[in-house]
């Protein structure tokens, strides 16, 4: 017989879409185990301030299809620290709050694990960025929808440059990571995408350039995520433009319209099955772990891998991308 009765859910980190239709898979499959269940407001942040409100099956109709989330998010630096995860534990407490459910990222998950570590109300952890960099998931919440954005957008940028005879440098998002920047690149048929994962030159990406140009293309889109060590769109920008002078260099960074938006219906149904397995795993007396998809099945991994260990691209689909430029 499961011990909890009372569980609390937060969004924390990033926000990304697909956030309610996981809030709302969580609050209905509580409410389904006749488990009451507590919103944290803002985060960990809202868990040191006691920001709790009840929420019913009712509280979350109409969520399903909106981006951002209702609970609101927050990164928070005061849960970091010992004593702000002390007073986090004594308003759970206080509230009789015996499980939470956290969506989020690793940021996320390393306070869940040294809370885990501490204190005796079980954690689990949904993985919810756009980024899509979490270890022991094929997939996180907010990753489709944020593609399917990045690519209506480029596009777009594709027809302005073709239309001006134009080399565009396209800023994605993807602070440590590159899935964002890979896919996107391969559905639009970038000359060039420069991910954190993979080292790139600055004479390699302009060799990339220079053998699709051969053929006289009309555009270049070269794809960049955020989170690349040369330093963004701009200054790739700065360092290739002298090569390629029958081109007009523009930069186009994407930023935060990434974030926002109605959810996938991937994103949509893919939450809803995390958030019925997080709650499935509370009842299961789990904790620490983080519930993820991997092959079409949910799983549970421990938030010290979760964490720990880093998720690579797929480098075939770098080879890909490379050979389809040309
Ligand atoms: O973690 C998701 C993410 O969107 C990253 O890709 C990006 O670097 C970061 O959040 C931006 O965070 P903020 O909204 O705090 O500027």
């Amino acid at each position: 017989m499961a011990k909890v009765k009372r569980i609390g859910v937060l969004t924390s980190g990033g926000d990304a879409p697909g956030m309610n239709a996981a809030i709302r898979a969580v609050t209905r499959t509580a409410v389904y185990n006749h488990l009451e269940v507590i919103g944290i407001c803002q985060g960990y942040q809202g868990m040191i301030d006691a920001n709790f409100k009840p929420l019913l099956s009712q509280s979350v109709s109409d969520i399903i299809q909106r981006g951002g989330t209702i609970l609101k998010t927050a990164r928070c630096e005061e849960f970091r620290t010992q004593e702000g995860r002390l007073k986090a534990y004594n308003n759970l407490k206080e509230a009789q709050i015996d499980g939470v459910v956290v969506i989020g990222g690793d940021g996320s998950f390393t306070g869940a694990r040294l809370f885990n570590e501490e204190f005796d109300i079980p954690f689990v952890g949904i993985p919810g960025t756009i980024d899509n960099d979490i270890y022991g998931t094929d997939y996180t919440i907010g990753y489709d929808t944020a593609l399917n954005t990045v690519v209506e957008a480029v596009d777009k940028i594709r027809d302005t440059a073709s239309a001006h005879n134009r080399m565009f440098f396209v800023e994605v998002m993807g602070a440590e990571a590159g899935f964002i920047a890979l896919y996107s690149g391969i559905a639009t048929g970038a000359e060039a995408i420069i991910i954190p994962e993979i080292k790139e030159e600055a004479r390699s990406i302009k060799s990339l350039i220079k053998a699709g140009n051969i053929r006289k293309k009309s555009s270049n889109i070269i794809i960049v995520a955020e989170g690349d060590k040369g330093g963004g769109a701009f200054a790739i920008a700065e360092q290739v433009k002298d090569d390629f002078k029958e081109f007009d260099v523009r930069v186009s960074v994407l930023g935060h319209l990434q974030r926002g938006g109605s959810p996938s219906a991937i994103d949509r149904v893919n939450a809803s099955r995390l958030g019925h397995a997080a709650v499935e795993a509370l009842l299961d007396d789990q904790k620490s772990v983080m519930v993820g998809i991997m092959n079409g099945e949910i799983t549970l991994v421990p938030f010290r891998r979760a964490v720990k260990l880093h998720k690579d691209v797929n480098h075939n689909l770098v080879e890909l991308a490379r050979i389809l430029s040309v």
